[in-house]
């Protein structure tokens, strides 16, 4: 994908460590800033849904949403139809050319409110389960701050998925403090590989579901 100019400058402008203050108590009211998802984007064929998650998240009052793509992921959808900033690799190393410049995944996982991976593919899910970071993805993940949430919405055939190592690697993300949006349990788990995604999409907004419960503590989000 070849770098827009100026998005660093978007990332730049609305990072909570650079927001502008009121200089006194009784100056005009901040603006109230928006809460900042950052979509994860890996080589599944259920990314050919990010357009629609993206999309669906924006519904939602009081959000910002940008993406990370790994190169295998562009194969199922057209960046021009992700609505928001898309990142990938090539622009994490554009970006850096000496000293003074910016280090894109570290940007990136200081603007993250919450980081939601959709769909992990089994590639990334042991990349990540073992440390592994060769991609733009995969380093917001190892530098991840612990303390904000990161959720993470398999999505694989059921060959794989049904491999030993995958719950294995499963749960290693779960003992990292990561949630899972488990796929949705039938004959084929998975197997119509929309379908952790579709039920993103569907329960993201309620209460309850592990995206919802994490935006219903944001204050202002996801009013009854
Ligand atoms: C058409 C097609 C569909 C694929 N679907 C999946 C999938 O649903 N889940 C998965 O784990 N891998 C799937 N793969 C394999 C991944 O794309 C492959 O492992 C790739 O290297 C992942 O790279 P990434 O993790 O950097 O995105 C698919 C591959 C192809 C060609």
């Amino acid at each position: 994908m070849e770098p827009r100019p100026g998005r660093l400058l978007e990332l730049e402008a609305t990072r909570p460590h650079m927001e502008p203050k009121a200089s006194c108590p009784t100056a005009a009211p901040l603006v109230e800033r928006k809460f900042h998802v950052l979509v994860g984007v890996t080589g599944s064929v259920a990314a050919l849904k990010s357009p629609l998650l993206v999309s669906k998240l924006l519904d939602i009052p009081g959000l910002e949403v940008a993406v990370v793509t790994t190169e295998r992921a562009k194969h199922f959808y057209s960046p021009q139809d992700i609505p928001v900033t898309l990142y990938s690799d090539a622009d994490e190393w554009e970006m850096w050319k000496s000293r003074s410049d910016p280090v894109l995944h570290i940007d990136l996982r200081r603007w993250a409110d919450l980081l939601l991976v959709a769909p992990l593919d089994a590639n990334t899910l042991g990349k990540v389960a073992s440390g592994i970071c060769d991609n733009l993805l995969t380093c917001v993940i190892r530098a991840w701050d612990r303390s904000k949430p990161l959720l993470f919405c398999p999505a694989m055939n059921t060959a794989m998925w049904e491999h030993p190592i995958t719950a294995q690697q499963v749960d290693q993300l779960k003992a990292f403090g990561y949630v899972e949006i488990p796929c949705v349990a039938k004959k084929l788990v998975c197997g119509d590989e929309g379908e952790c995604l579709a039920r993103l999409i569907a329960h993201g907004r309620r209460r309850g579901s592990a995206l919802g419960s994490h935006l219903s503590s944001v204050p202002g989000l996801l009013r009854p």
